[in-house]
């Protein structure tokens, strides 16, 4: 466990923001991975929310060598194993489950998994994980939230995802409890649609260097 921890917190702490990423189009994904890196954010987060997901993350690691992909709505052991075959270097999913849970346990492949309560996060404490996604940030009490979780859960760290953006980035950064925060921001659905790839190279310069 040590070892994937190590894993995954050498990935979220290389850079602030961690892209979330939906690809509605399987052309879109070279490019976008490409100009996210070139902005200083090559650590993205495709999520399995459109059939093509799988096909994207699997291209981007055959022909984006600087991204470092990792699988994001990961909801099943059969989500798992498609992204780790695909090629995600790290898993992430909205919350945790049994399953998940085995599947992470039988796979080399770091896994960042979701909770929001005390007694979920416990709970995922005490199958060995100190790394947690937060979500919805926002929604669920925003930065204040996860600063009251700072002092009595100590050695737990977050990435906060969900309705973040550059107007609230730095006040979850500033915790002592966040490592990095995920956000969709950096790669709007027009700029994609257009394929105005410098104007996300532009977003992705701004948020590599938000700090909190
Ligand atoms: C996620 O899955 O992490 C979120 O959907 C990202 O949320 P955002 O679109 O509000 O940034």
């Amino acid at each position: 466990m040590k070892k994937k921890t190590d894993k995954l917190l050498a990935i979220l702490t290389a850079q602030p923001v961690i892209p979330v990423l939906k690809i509605d189009r399987l052309a879109t994904a070279v490019p976008l991975a490409r100009a996210l890196a070139k902005g200083g954010l090559p650590a993205i987060e495709i999520t399995l929310r459109t059939p093509d997901a799988i096909d994207a993350i699997r291209l981007v690691v055959d022909e984006v060598p600087e991204a470092i992909v990792g699988a994001g709505t990961i909801l099943s052991p059969k989500d798992f194993s498609k992204a780790v075959e695909a090629g995600a270097k790290f898993i992430v999913s909205p919350g945790t489950t049994q399953g998940l849970l085995d599947a992470a346990q039988d796979s080399g492949v770091p896994f960042l998994p979701g909770a929001v309560t005390p007694s979920e996060i416990m709970a995922v404490r005490d199958e060995g994980y100190r790394v947690l996604k937060f979500f919805p940030a926002e929604q669920a009490g925003g930065a204040a939230f996860l600063k009251s979780l700072a002092s009595p859960l100590a050695d737990v760290s977050f990435c906060p995802t969900g309705g973040i953006s550059p107007k609230n980035a730095a006040d979850y950064l500033s915790l002592p409890n966040v490592i990095c925060v995920g956000g969709s921001w950096v790669a709007p659905d027009a700029e994609l649609a257009a394929g105005n790839w410098t104007a996300v190279e532009e977003l992705a310069r701004q948020a590599a260097g938000l700090r909190g």
